[in-house]
């Protein structure tokens, strides 16, 4: 299935609770939320209390995307505060398999994000005991920056290997997706669209129904 995940990073943070009744009423299935941390990326975005305060606005999965160092020491605490879907990113965990399980534990769905330099050889063991795996497709840290071309390659090598293994494993890509390649992205294999600047700059409602009617 094709989701729509919008990045609330790119939404006007005095109006985030009626930025996301909009992408939710125009239909987009998963609201997605980006933490950082200032160390793993240069940013510092937001954190738990602001996830808790925008839980109840809408009843669409929170797809929570951690850009921080050792992620294992918040798994509670995100939890707690309405993510339903947790990633982690592959550089930022010593024990990445230990991390799936907490994660898992805690009754999120576990997903693990590469950097695009960083490659697929790091999944071999982990792949079958993940929801989803993110292809960051830009560099994290920032929003509105530009699409690397070398990652759909990748993000067609993904799908190859889940397929081989036979596995239904989402992929998500992230970073730099547009109404003009995201058809590109999905001819790849990804099925789960990361926009934000795409959609939350002009009329998010009108952007994410773009979007939603091109994902069909
Ligand atoms: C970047 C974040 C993205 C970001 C995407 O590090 O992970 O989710 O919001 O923004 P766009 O779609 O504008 O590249
Ligand atoms: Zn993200």
């Amino acid at each position: 299935m094709n989701i729509l995940s919008p990045s609330i990073l790119s939404a006007d943070f005095s109006r985030l609770g009626e930025e996301i009744k909009c992408i939710d009423q125009a239909g987009a299935q998963y609201i997605h939320i980006d933490v950082m941390d200032g160390a793993f990326v240069p940013s510092i975005s937001f954190g738990m209390p602001v996830i808790q305060s925008i839980r109840p606005c809408t009843e669409r999965i929170f797809d929570v995307h951690l850009m921080i160092e050792e992620p294992i020491r918040y798994m509670d605490e995100f939890a707690r505060c309405g993510a339903d879907i947790l990633t982690v990113h592959t550089e930022s965990c010593a024990h990445l398999d230990r991390t799936i399980e907490a994660i898992k534990e805690k009754g999120m769905k576990a997903c693990a994000a590469l950097n695009p330099a960083t490659d697929l050889h790091v999944l071999e063991y982990v792949l079958p005991k993940l929801d989803m795996v993110l292809l960051m497709t830009v560099n994290p840290g920032f929003g509105g920056q530009k699409y690397i071309p070398y990652c759909t390659d990748k993000i067609r090598r993904l799908r190859r290997m889940i397929e081989e293994k036979g596995l239904h494993t989402d992929i998500e890509v992230d970073g730099g997706i547009t109404l003009d390649n995201v058809k590109e992205v999905m001819e790849a294999g990804a099925n789960v669209i990361v926009a934000g600047s795409a959609v939350f700059q002009g009329n998010a409602g009108e952007n994410a129904a773009k979007f939603l009617e091109l994902m069909k």
